[in-house]
């Protein structure tokens, strides 16, 4: 048998041929297909298939207990959203989007009461944000859903991030009232930047791209009986909408805060998808 490209891609799919596990089968299978695939389109060189070696290898040395760079990698490159897209492909128009989780997430905030403020010793612009969760199945309220939000201070840093702020500071969960309502102050969001230090940013730069994020405050909205959404409120007008790094802007996600004498308001309610 001559050996040629098509023979190699062959030979690499016969040495998996006998995997037990069908999906893990399939998996491997299309990640053989699809790796050649791009070797063959891009006629990649040795040099730069090394450089590609070297540039994981610092990808997996720059991760610890804080810090992921997969998934920063994951999220740059689009493929967080692409997964997120493809497991929500059974949902309807009304349930609300999600958008990226993003690395800053930690469980275990404050349970407050409805009306609260999630920040202290904070300078910035409050704004009070309101809104209900209902049920896609029924679109009745949802009394008892979670309402789990954080976001960065308007220095564009997450309490995690910096010493300066109390633990779990503009962080916070709330369990909706009988009418779905849920209601707490917080700090208008500002644009800030992902982490560029490591490799992912060596890769925005060489790709000339933006990496600051618009401004969004983050939501984690669950219920009994349905799917939980991880999702982002983000700013109309933010000049970073149409280059977010993540890739994680949706035009239902965009929101107006509403200028008063009092200060800002935000309105947003959230319909949660009926599970079963
Ligand atoms: C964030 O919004 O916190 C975020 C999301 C993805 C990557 C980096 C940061
Ligand atoms: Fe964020």
């Amino acid at each position: 048998m001559a050996f040629d490209e098509n023979l190699i891609t062959r030979q690499a799919l016969e040495r998996v041929a006998k995997t037990p596990d069908p999906r893990l089968k399939a998996i491997l299978e299309s990640l053989i297909r699809h790796l050649h695939a791009f070797a063959r389109e891009t006629a990649i060189t040795p040099e730069e298939w090394m450089a590609g070696i070297q540039f994981l290898t610092a990808v997996g040395q720059k991760c610890d207990q804080e810090r992921q760079e997969f998934i920063l990698l994951s999220d740059t490159l689009g493929l967080s959203m692409m997964v997120d897209a493809i497991n929500h492909r059974d949902e309807a128009a009304a349930v609300t989007e999600s958008s990226v989780l993003g690395p800053f997430y930690r469980a275990g905030a404050p349970i407050y009461r409805n009306g609260s403020a999630i920040y202290a010793d904070t300078p910035g612009d409050p704004v009070i944000v309101s809104g209900a969760v209902s049920s896609s199945a029924s679109g009745q309220p949802i009394k008892g859903a979670l309402v789990d939000v954080w976001q960065t201070a308007p220095n564009g840093l997450y309490y995690s991030q910096d010493p300066r702020q109390k633990e779990y500071n503009l962080c916070g969960r709330f369990y909706t009232e009988a009418d779905g309502g849920y209601r707490f102050t917080t700090l208008l969001p500002h644009s800030y930047p992902i982490p560029t230090d490591g490799p992912v940013g060596a890769m925005l730069r060489a790709s000339n791209r933006n990496h600051f994020r618009p401004a969004h405050i983050h939501f984690r909205v669950s219920a009994p009986g349905h799917r939980e959404v991880v999702t982002e409120l983000y700013t109309r007008g933010d000049e970073f909408l149409e280059t977010d790094p993540v890739l994680g802007v949706k035009d239902s996600l965009v929101v107006d805060y509403v200028k008063s004498a009092d200060g800002y308001t935000l309105q947003r309610d959230f319909v949660l998808h009926a599970a079963g």
